[in-house]
């Protein structure tokens, strides 16, 4: 078990280049199941894809990396069961359950576990597999998949769910004729998928619009693909220098996928320049509410920026109200920002935030990876030392932080708990 101990009070200068989003990429590694070999380039080494690497080697596929570039190869797959040891490891598992059905037609999976961050159902992904005609039952922790009488159909999502939409589009790859999800999620990761796919020989169009539309191919092939660059690193990035002060250049950035976040930097006082793939951000670190977030689904305020930019606000000049509308217990990070002399008063989804003129420094602890890396943000710019315990949230989707922070001039370290 690690900690982190941050001296806060430095200003950030210099640049960051992004590498593939966590997000893009675990869905990606899932869907390798239904191809023959996969080449990925710029894959970090977080835990979450660590453990999804566990859990294809544990179908018979190899995976193996040299440096950032990540191959598949499918050719040992023989089994389609994951034990609950590896599923409870990561939310993401559930995605490994399309991609069995497509390709073996079968599936048992254990519950999946993750960020505890809301009740984090998963009856949408199944309500859709069942309407391509999968049969399943569930039982003591396992759901069993029975996909020999599947056939493509129409999926309508009653709510834009970003894992559903990206299992159901795997599970009907390789269905005969056409296969269509209604009010889909729209995040550009799930437009990676599509591209992705397509790029193995998948016919699928309509990602990031109202309708997704799936036509079946027999087989898909082999590709050597790149996955988007992560924005919610960029964001959290930028919002550290936006804090601490200073001026940092992100590159291999995607501006368009968060107008919301840059909007809402520009808001807040700090200046911004964008250069096809380079957000250059440029901050005094006096800092003004900007009012109102609202997470929603895409375009809208990404929920996994929320714990971030509320960090934010608690040294902004002025209140802000934070609305989180994804998912039910988001607000624990804010607990601990308490211990640091913030002003926040939470009642169920809403918080309050009133700035105040100084962070001090405490001993805080992550309890899941976007709140971790919002207390450290604070750290940063807190007076004195801050300590934030159970790092390992914060590694599942940040590789080394404290690399990437020391670099820009952050006095950070990483320790091991005694
Ligand atoms: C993905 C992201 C996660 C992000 C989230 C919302 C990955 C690997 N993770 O998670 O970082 O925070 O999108 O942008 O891409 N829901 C149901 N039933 C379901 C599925 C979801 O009720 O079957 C609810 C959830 O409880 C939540 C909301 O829908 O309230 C959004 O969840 P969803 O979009 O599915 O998020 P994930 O795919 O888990």
């Amino acid at each position: 078990m690690d900690k982190f101990l941050i001296y806060g009070g430095e200003k950030l200068f210099g640049t960051v280049k992004l590498d593939c989003a966590k997000n893009a990429i675990l869905p990606i590694m899932a869907a390798s199941i239904m191809a023959d070999d996969v080449t990925l380039l710029d894959v970090p080494d977080y835990l979450d894809i660590q453990n999804m690497e566990k859990i294809l080697s544990f179908l018979g596929i190899k995976v193996t990396r040299k440096n950032k570039v990540m191959h598949i190869s499918t050719i040992g797959l023989n089994n389609y069961f994951v034990p609950i040891t590896l599923a409870k490891e990561l939310r993401s598992s559930i995605f490994v359950l399309g991609p069995l059905l497509s390709k073996l037609k079968k599936a048992k999976v254990a519950y999946p576990g993750g960020c505890e961050i809301g009740l984090r159902p998963i009856d949408l992904h199944l309500k859709g597999l069942q309407e391509l005609g999968v049969k399943i039952e569930e039982s003591h922790g396992y759901i069993f998949c029975d996909g020999s009488k599947m056939k493509s159909g129409v999926v309508n999502l009653d709510f834009q769910s970003v894992g559903a939409t990206e299992n159901i589009m795997m599970a009907s790859v390789l269905l005969e004729g056409k296969t269509i999800i209604h009010n889909p999620a729209k995040e550009p990761e799930i437009v990676d998928l599509q591209n992705f796919l397509n790029s193995l020989g998948a016919h699928i169009s309509g990602a990031g619009t109202d309708n997704i539309e799936i036509i079946g191919t027999s087989r898909l092939g082999s590709t050597t693909y790149s996955p988007i660059s992560d924005r919610i690193i960029c964001g959290t990035m930028l919002i550290a220098c936006a804090m601490c002060g200073g001026k940092i250049v992100v590159e291999n950035a995607r501006p368009e996928h968060f107008f919301s976040l840059i909007n809402k930097l520009q808001k807040s006082g700090c200046k911004i320049n964008l250069n096809n793939d380079k957000i250059t951000i440029e901050s005094k670190g006096k800092l003004k509410s900007v009012g109102l977030i609202k997470t929603l689904p895409y375009p809208g305020f990404p929920t996994d920026l929320m714990p971030q930019m509320l960090a934010m606000q608690t040294i902004s000049k002025g209140c802000c109200v934070v609305q989180e509308n994804l998912f039910e217990t988001r607000f624990k990070f804010a607990q601990e920002l308490l211990k640091m002399g913030a002003k926040i008063t939470i009642k169920d989804r809403i918080a309050f935030v009133c700035g105040v003129k100084n962070l001090s420094g405490a001993d805080v602890f992550a309890h899941d990876l976007r709140g971790g890396a919002a207390l450290v943000l604070a750290g940063l710019c807190a007076k004195g030392y801050t300590t934030v315990h159970n790092v390992y949230h914060i590694d599942r989707g940040y590789n080394h932080l404290e690399n990437t922070l020391s670099s820009l001039g952050a006095k950070i370290i990483r320790q091991s708990e005694e």
